[in-house]
């Protein structure tokens, strides 16, 4: 039957009727709040992000104590080192930055969770996720030596006491070597989010200044996905799941929402969608300027994430967004 018996305007009437009817939620319980923690005092603004800061450890407890208080479950830590060397070595060091960070938001906040990024860029002087060596069209990241330093992160990360590790480096055969080397270490409970179809993109510019992990030359392409493919995400995140994965990631969100439904159906896995640090920045701009309502626009935005697929989401809008969903 269609129109006139038809009439889909009836369930949307009012603003009860709406709810009852409604598809899809989103809800404090989803969202992940990443904080950038530096190895030094205080605070330190970042210029792309409003709203968004670096942060000395103590101020990072004090950030996930307010973000479990709005109810958000989990923070992602990124962390900034003191000094930077050519193998990253503060990203697997027992007192490097994000363990110490860990040890100290978990002592003070026990219920909330610590999701640990886990990547040498932040850490390397070249600025680039893994170890480089010389091949046949210059300088590239080594592979499988990259593996073996990314899964010694993770162990590192866990026995600090962090529930999930989230390996963004996208280097092949990680989800597997990081699951392996967790379980030879006993941390056998310690779930992997990998960021399965991670795309090189232009959306994590802000980010990188935040973190000062812009690469010394090139860029990473030869390790991020093309934008333009949709099938070798699907094949990202099967590989993934076979390599022992717990939750697969799609990243950037937004631009690449068609991904994320086709990765939740080819998978049936959780799946997270990060809504990175240039789709922030822009929203954060065009909302100072005054060309959209901040507040319609992130509960929209971060709901149009959901209807696609995505069961969490790691947003900077996090802390915005639970307090307006109160
Ligand atoms: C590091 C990493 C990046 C992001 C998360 N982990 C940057 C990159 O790959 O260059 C981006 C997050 C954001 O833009 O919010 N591997
Ligand atoms: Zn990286």
């Amino acid at each position: 039957m269609a129109f006139p018996e038809t009439r889909l305007r009836r369930l949307r009437q009012t603003a009860v009727l709406r709810d009852l009817v409604r598809e899809t939620t989103l809800a404090a319980s989803d969202l992940v709040l990443p904080l950038f923690v530096h190895a030094a005092p205080g605070r330190v603004p970042i210029a792309a992000m409003p709203g968004v800061d670096r942060v000395s450890i103590d101020h990072a407890v004090d950030d996930a104590g307010a973000a479990k208080d709005l109810g958000i479950p989990a923070v992602l830590l990124f962390g900034i080192p003191a000094g930077k060397d050519a193998e990253g070595t503060g990203a697997y060091d027992d007192e490097g930055v994000v363990q110490l960070a860990t040890r100290a938001i978990k002592a003070a906040h026990p219920d909330l969770l610590v999701m640990t990024d886990v990547c040498l860029c932040e850490y390397t002087d070249h600025g680039h996720c893994g170890l480089l060596r010389e091949g046949p069209h210059g300088l590239t990241v080594d592979n499988d030596a990259s593996v073996e330093l990314i899964a010694r992160t993770a162990v590192s990360q866990a026995r600090a006491g962090a529930d999930l590790v989230a390996p963004s480096d996208m280097m092949d055969g990680r989800v597997r070597a990081i699951r392996t080397a967790l379980d030879a270490d006993g941390l056998t409970d310690t779930p992997v989010v990998a960021y399965s179809a991670k795309f090189a993109s232009a959306y994590y510019g802000p980010f990188r200044d935040a973190a000062d992990s812009t690469p010394a030359f090139g860029d990473r392409r030869a390790y991020q996905m093309d934008p333009g493919n949709g099938d070798e995400a699907v094949r990202e995140a099967l590989l993934d799941v076979e390599e022992g994965a717990d939750v697969i990631m799609v990243k950037p969100a937004l631009p690449y929402l068609d991904v994320l439904r086709r990765v939740k159906d080819a998978t049936r896995m959780p799946v997270c969608a990060y809504n990175v640090s240039g789709e922030y920045a822009m929203v954060k701009a065009a909302a100072a300027a005054g060309h959209v309502d901040e507040r319609a626009i992130v509960l929209e935005t971060l709901t149009a994430i959901r209807r696609a697929g995505a069961d969490i989401v790691i947003t900077y809008h996090a802390k915005d967004a639970a307090a307006w969903l109160q």
